[in-house]
């Protein structure tokens, strides 16, 4: 592509201010002048303020807090709530865990100077159930002495989200059970943070419940499992729905991947995603289209979801025809593949 090509492109795509900060990224491969990009693709043009999580993710308080989230990701989750929320809509927290999501956004509101009052802005959800890599990772937080308890699977860690959320307790208001069963009124939603997509089934109710309320033009949405060899659903969600949500930002050193509503998207509430209606050509162009948004290292998790679907549709061969392919490609087994390559029992590559 032409030089002159790939800058009319980039006009059409950001606008001029857009385009501008887009190239000075490119050429100064600054983390300013990306962070500005990133700010302002967040934004929708609206501020160009510097995006401090950039420092943040090196803050002690967030590295320190327990949970699977790393770093980058609760400073960024910090730094939209502190900057970039206006409080027009509720913000959403699907699946904290111990609630490393909850103090980061409760955090960020407390220093957010254009919002009224901080009380129940944040609702969380979550059924609190230990699986067997919870109690894993419990065990170790026990063995560290950083928790008292044990957690075997089945038990409940509700305690452990309210010991370590205790401070911003009056920021958020907790709702416990199963997403997939969820029967409550959803209100306008400003910022929606989902890491609980973890079925199919959970990713259609979360949908059709959540995304209606998502308020256009203003609503971000953050999908932590994005780069996760396991959910692949979320790439077939993603596309599906890209009139309504624009990719505007993968979190570094993360697999969260960052939405912008563009589109009114109240007529989501009809919503459903089946497996089984995808032919081939149609999920490889899902997850091209995800392919275009990650950076290099995350790639081989967003390709591993892609064979892993196949596992997930019952058709083990045709995950391993699919990942025969790609290696016969000249692509390299790495990041997740070796781990998808043995699960589908895939015997070839190095
Ligand atoms: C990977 S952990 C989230 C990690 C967390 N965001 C953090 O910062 O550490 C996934 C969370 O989603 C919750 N979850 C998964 N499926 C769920 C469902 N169907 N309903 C409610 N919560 C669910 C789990 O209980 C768990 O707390």
């Amino acid at each position: 592509m032409s030089l002159f090509t790939r800058l009319a492109n980039a006009y059409r795509r950001y606008g001029v201010v857009g385009a501008t900060l887009r190239g000075m990224a490119r050429l100064l491969n600054r983390a300013r002048a990306r962070a500005l990009l990133a700010v302002y693709k967040l934004t929708g043009g609206r501020v160009a303020r510097f995006p401090a999580f950039c420092v943040l993710e090196n803050d002690p308080y967030l590295v320190g807090l327990l949970g699977m989230t790393s770093p980058s990701e609760r400073a960024f989750l910090q730094w939209y709530a502190r900057e970039l929320y206006t409080g027009q809509g509720l913000i959403v927290d699907l699946g904290p865990f111990l609630g490393a999501t909850t103090c980061s956004l409760a955090r960020g509101l407390s220093a957010n100077q254009r919002i009224g009052s901080r009380s129940g802005r944040v609702r969380v959800f979550d059924q609190f159930v230990c699986d067997a890599y919870m109690s894993n990772l419990l065990s170790r937080y026990l063995s560290q002495g950083l928790i008292e308890h044990s957690y075997q699977e089945g038990a409940s860690f509700r305690f452990e989200f309210e010991k370590q959320t205790q401070d911003f307790a009056d920021m958020f208001i907790l709702r416990e059970g199963d997403l997939s069963e969820l029967d409550t009124q959803i209100q306008d939603t400003e910022f929606l943070f989902i890491d609980a997509m973890k079925d199919v089934a959970t990713a259609n109710h979360i949908v059709r419940h959540f995304y209606p309320h998502l308020i256009p033009g203003l609503s971000l949405v953050v999908h932590q499992d994005f780069a996760h060899f396991y959910t692949g659903w979320i790439h077939l969600i993603q596309y599906e729905l890209r009139e309504y949500l624009e990719p505007v930002y993968f979190i570094p050193k993360s697999s969260s991947q960052v939405y912008r509503v563009k589109k009114d998207p109240s007529e989501i509430r009809h919503y459903r995603l089946d497996l089984s209606e995808w032919d081939e050509p149609r999920l490889d162009a899902a997850f091209r289209y995800s392919l275009s948004m990650v950076p290099p290292k995350q790639r081989a998790s967003v390709i591993a979801a892609k064979f892993m679907l196949y596992m997930h549709r019952g058709d083990k061969s045709g995950a391993r025809r699919r990942l025969a392919e790609y290696v016969e490609a000249g692509h390299p087994l790495e990041g997740d593949l070796p781990h998808v390559a043995s699960l589908v029992g895939f015997q070839g590559g190095s």
